[in-house]
């Protein structure tokens, strides 16, 4: 059976939920992304590595990009948490932005997570604030899937976390 772990970077919780439901699923290691070290990594076969996605960014993702030469011979698939629901066109943007160089190609699969206002730090606060504010002057016609997402959001507690979507990454995993 081939090794694997799971990397994950998660700053409220969602991707961790997700990363602990897929090590449940197959069976494998689990660690934060910021304890690896990729010379302990040499053993596994598989690498999961999955982060929030914070103003478009996805966390820890760096670590692959850095590590690549070290791990490209690996199974690598990566995944991300974001507050959007799904959205191709979006979707496809931010792996293009995040997703250069020697990491072009690689898979990334999208998990919605959860939003809550309370429960942000002082900065990520005055930085969603700052945020909302400048969303608020466009015309709601023109939002992009992450600005009304947020728009509907902010002030509320969501949780659009499910154990099911990750049926499609626990498939590519499993083949
Ligand atoms: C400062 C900040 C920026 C965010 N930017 C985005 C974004 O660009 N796109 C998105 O879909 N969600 C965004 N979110 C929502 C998070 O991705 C969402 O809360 C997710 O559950 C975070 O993962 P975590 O719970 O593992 O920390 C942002 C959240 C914060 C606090």
């Amino acid at each position: 059976m081939a090794k694997g772990i799971i990397l994950y970077q998660s700053k409220y919780g969602a991707t961790k939920k997700y990363a602990l439901w897929l090590q449940e699923s197959t069976g494998f290691d689990l660690l934060e992304t910021k304890k690896a070290d990729v010379n302990a990594l040499a053993d596994y076969d598989t690498i999961v590595l999955g982060g929030g996605v914070y103003a478009s960014g996805i966390a820890g993702l760096s670590f692959l990009k850095k590590s690549y030469a070290a791990l490209k011979d690996k199974k690598l698939v990566t995944f991300c948490v974001g507050a959007s629901p799904y959205d191709e066109a979006a979707f496809k943007q931010a792996y293009a932005y995040n997703f250069q160089g020697e990491i072009a190609g690689l898979p990334c699969f999208y998990l919605r997570g959860a939003w809550d206002t309370q429960s942000l730090s002082f900065t990520d606060k005055a930085l969603c604030k700052l945020l909302f504010k400048a969303i608020a002057k466009k015309d709601p016609a023109t939002y992009e899937p992450w600005e009304k997402a947020l728009m509907e959001a902010y002030e509320q507690k969501c949780d659009w976390t499910d154990r099911g979507s990750l049926a499609t990454i626990l498939e590519f995993i499993n083949n």
